[in-house]
Protein backbone atom coordinates (compact mmCIF):
# COMPACT_ATOMS: atom_id res chain seq x y z
CA UNK A 1 0.00 0.00 0.00
CA UNK A 2 2.74 2.56 0.96
CA UNK A 3 4.89 1.68 -2.28
CA UNK A 4 2.09 1.76 -4.39
CA UNK A 5 1.60 5.21 -2.87
CA UNK A 6 4.62 5.76 -3.52
CA UNK A 7 5.05 5.37 -6.95
CA UNK A 8 1.80 6.95 -7.86
CA UNK A 9 2.90 10.01 -6.26
CA UNK A 10 5.41 10.48 -8.68
CA UNK A 11 3.60 11.17 -11.83
CA UNK A 12 6.01 10.03 -14.65
CA UNK A 13 6.09 7.40 -17.09
CA UNK A 14 7.78 5.61 -15.00
CA UNK A 15 7.47 1.59 -14.44
CA UNK A 16 6.88 -1.16 -12.20
CA UNK A 17 9.24 -3.71 -12.02
CA UNK A 18 7.54 -5.92 -14.26
CA UNK A 19 6.58 -3.98 -17.00
CA UNK A 20 8.10 -3.71 -20.09
CA UNK A 21 10.43 -0.31 -20.65
CA UNK A 22 10.50 1.87 -24.30
CA UNK A 23 12.79 3.63 -24.78
CA UNK A 24 12.70 7.18 -25.60
CA UNK A 25 13.17 7.46 -29.08
CA UNK A 26 10.43 10.24 -29.41
CA UNK A 27 12.01 12.60 -26.95
CA UNK A 28 10.02 12.08 -24.26
CA UNK A 29 12.16 11.45 -21.23
CA UNK A 30 11.42 8.82 -19.04
CA UNK A 31 11.72 9.29 -15.51
CA UNK A 32 12.84 6.26 -13.27
CA UNK A 33 12.84 6.22 -8.98
CA UNK A 34 16.05 4.51 -7.54
CA UNK A 35 13.07 2.10 -5.83
CA UNK A 36 12.24 0.80 -9.67
CA UNK A 37 15.91 0.83 -10.74
CA UNK A 38 16.45 -1.37 -7.32
CA UNK A 39 14.22 -4.19 -9.05
CA UNK A 40 16.33 -4.71 -12.46
CA UNK A 41 19.18 -6.17 -10.66
CA UNK A 42 19.58 -10.07 -12.46
CA UNK A 43 21.34 -11.24 -15.24
CA UNK A 44 18.11 -11.44 -17.07
CA UNK A 45 17.33 -7.99 -16.81
CA UNK A 46 19.93 -5.43 -15.21
CA UNK A 47 20.16 -1.27 -15.03
CA UNK A 48 22.86 0.78 -14.01
CA UNK A 49 22.60 4.67 -13.07
CA UNK A 50 25.38 6.71 -14.57
CA UNK A 51 25.95 10.29 -13.95
CA UNK A 52 22.12 10.22 -13.38
CA UNK A 53 20.71 8.22 -16.14
CA UNK A 54 19.38 4.96 -16.11
CA UNK A 55 20.44 1.96 -18.37
CA UNK A 56 19.36 -1.43 -19.59
CA UNK A 57 22.48 -3.11 -20.11
CA UNK A 58 21.14 -6.92 -19.81
CA UNK A 59 22.23 -7.46 -23.47
CA UNK A 60 25.47 -5.53 -23.26
CA UNK A 61 26.36 -8.16 -19.78
CA UNK A 62 28.15 -10.82 -22.00
CA UNK A 63 29.50 -8.22 -24.31
CA UNK A 64 31.51 -6.27 -21.58
CA UNK A 65 34.88 -6.29 -21.90
CA UNK A 66 35.62 -5.98 -18.12
CA UNK A 67 33.49 -9.08 -17.64
CA UNK A 68 29.84 -9.53 -16.77
CA UNK A 69 30.22 -10.00 -13.39
CA UNK A 70 31.47 -6.18 -12.38
CA UNK A 71 28.14 -5.46 -14.17
CA UNK A 72 25.97 -7.29 -12.45
CA UNK A 73 27.81 -6.45 -9.03
CA UNK A 74 26.09 -2.73 -9.54
CA UNK A 75 22.74 -4.06 -11.56
CA UNK A 76 19.73 -2.16 -10.50
CA UNK A 77 22.44 0.47 -8.35
CA UNK A 78 23.92 3.83 -9.35
CA UNK A 79 27.58 2.87 -10.95
CA UNK A 80 28.45 6.28 -11.34
CA UNK A 81 31.89 5.68 -9.53
CA UNK A 82 32.86 2.31 -10.32
CA UNK A 83 32.57 3.39 -13.75
CA UNK A 84 34.53 6.61 -13.27
CA UNK A 85 36.93 4.44 -11.38
CA UNK A 86 37.90 2.38 -14.34
CA UNK A 87 39.06 4.95 -16.45
CA UNK A 88 36.10 4.10 -19.55
CA UNK A 89 37.24 5.19 -23.20
CA UNK A 90 35.55 7.88 -25.18
CA UNK A 91 34.58 4.74 -26.98
CA UNK A 92 32.72 3.29 -23.77
CA UNK A 93 31.30 5.70 -22.94
CA UNK A 94 29.56 6.68 -26.44
CA UNK A 95 28.63 2.86 -25.89
CA UNK A 96 26.65 3.96 -23.18
CA UNK A 97 23.82 5.77 -25.49
CA UNK A 98 22.39 2.49 -27.06
CA UNK A 99 21.52 1.30 -23.24
CA UNK A 100 20.05 4.62 -22.63
CA UNK A 101 16.16 4.14 -21.72
CA UNK A 102 15.78 7.39 -19.48
CA UNK A 103 16.59 9.57 -16.24
CA UNK A 104 16.32 9.14 -12.72
CA UNK A 105 14.17 10.82 -10.80
CA UNK A 106 14.84 14.27 -10.04
CA UNK A 107 13.84 13.23 -6.16
CA UNK A 108 16.32 10.96 -6.10
CA UNK A 109 19.17 12.85 -7.71
CA UNK A 110 21.90 13.61 -4.98
CA UNK A 111 22.47 17.04 -4.61
CA UNK A 112 26.27 18.64 -5.80
CA UNK A 113 26.45 19.92 -2.07
CA UNK A 114 29.96 20.98 -2.41
CA UNK A 115 28.57 24.10 -4.27
CA UNK A 116 26.08 24.98 -1.75
CA UNK A 117 28.32 24.88 1.25
CA UNK A 118 28.96 27.87 3.01
CA UNK A 119 31.76 27.62 5.10
CA UNK A 120 30.74 28.95 8.65
CA UNK A 121 33.87 28.18 10.88
CA UNK A 122 33.70 30.20 14.17
CA UNK A 123 33.92 33.16 12.24
CA UNK A 124 31.20 34.45 12.55
CA UNK A 125 32.52 37.41 14.39
CA UNK A 126 34.85 38.35 11.40
CA UNK A 127 33.34 41.08 10.27
CA UNK A 128 33.60 43.37 13.32
CA UNK A 129 37.02 40.79 14.87
CA UNK A 130 39.52 41.78 12.08
CA UNK A 131 39.54 45.45 12.41
CA UNK A 132 38.58 45.59 16.36
CA UNK A 133 41.41 43.80 17.95
CA UNK A 134 43.82 45.28 15.74
CA UNK A 135 42.27 49.08 16.80
CA UNK A 136 42.36 48.14 20.12
CA UNK A 137 45.64 47.09 20.15
CA UNK A 138 47.12 50.18 18.29
CA UNK A 139 44.79 52.30 21.27
CA UNK A 140 46.63 50.59 24.23
CA UNK A 141 50.23 50.97 22.52
CA UNK A 142 49.09 54.75 21.80
CA UNK A 143 48.41 55.36 25.40
CA UNK A 144 51.32 53.69 26.80
CA UNK A 145 53.51 55.69 24.40
CA UNK A 146 52.03 58.55 25.64
CA UNK A 147 52.41 57.43 29.10
CA UNK A 148 55.82 57.05 28.45
CA UNK A 149 56.52 60.27 26.92
CA UNK A 150 54.69 62.06 29.72
CA UNK A 151 56.79 60.49 32.39
CA UNK A 152 59.91 61.02 30.77
CA UNK A 153 59.07 65.06 30.13
CA UNK A 154 57.97 65.14 34.05
CA UNK A 155 61.34 63.70 35.15
C1 LIG B 1 27.02 0.32 -19.55
C2 LIG B 1 28.08 0.69 -18.90
C3 LIG B 1 29.47 0.29 -19.35
C4 LIG B 1 30.00 0.26 -20.59
C5 LIG B 1 29.33 0.67 -21.91
C6 LIG B 1 31.35 -0.24 -20.46
C7 LIG B 1 32.21 -0.42 -21.49
C8 LIG B 1 33.50 -0.86 -21.37
C9 LIG B 1 34.46 -0.93 -22.44
C10 LIG B 1 34.21 -0.55 -23.88
C11 LIG B 1 35.62 -1.39 -21.92
C12 LIG B 1 36.96 -1.60 -22.65
C13 LIG B 1 37.94 -0.52 -22.19
C14 LIG B 1 37.49 0.87 -22.59
O1 LIG B 1 37.18 1.10 -23.78
O2 LIG B 1 37.42 1.72 -21.68
C15 LIG B 1 35.37 -1.65 -20.52
C16 LIG B 1 36.31 -2.16 -19.65
C17 LIG B 1 36.08 -2.34 -18.32
N1 LIG B 1 34.99 -1.99 -17.61
FE1 LIG B 1 33.29 -1.26 -18.39
N2 LIG B 1 31.60 -0.49 -19.15
C18 LIG B 1 30.48 -0.18 -18.44
C19 LIG B 1 30.29 -0.25 -17.10
C20 LIG B 1 31.23 -0.67 -16.22
C21 LIG B 1 31.09 -0.68 -14.79
C22 LIG B 1 29.86 -0.18 -14.04
C23 LIG B 1 32.23 -1.19 -14.29
C24 LIG B 1 32.63 -1.42 -12.87
C25 LIG B 1 31.85 -1.90 -11.98
C26 LIG B 1 33.10 -1.52 -15.38
C27 LIG B 1 34.32 -2.07 -15.27
C28 LIG B 1 35.19 -2.30 -16.31
C29 LIG B 1 36.49 -2.92 -16.17
C30 LIG B 1 37.09 -3.44 -14.86
C31 LIG B 1 37.03 -2.94 -17.42
C32 LIG B 1 38.38 -3.52 -17.78
C33 LIG B 1 39.40 -2.41 -17.81
C34 LIG B 1 40.72 -2.91 -18.28
O3 LIG B 1 40.85 -4.09 -18.62
O4 LIG B 1 41.63 -2.07 -18.33
N3 LIG B 1 32.46 -1.17 -16.54
N4 LIG B 1 34.10 -1.32 -20.20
Amino acid sequence: MGEEMENNSINTNSTTGDEKHQPAEDGDVKYYTRKQIQAHNMSKDAWLIIHDKVYDITCFLEEHPGGEEVLLEQAGSDATESFEDVGHSTDAREMLEQYYIGELHEDDRKRDCKKEVYITTSKESSSWSTWLIPAVAVAVVGFMYRYYMLEHKSS
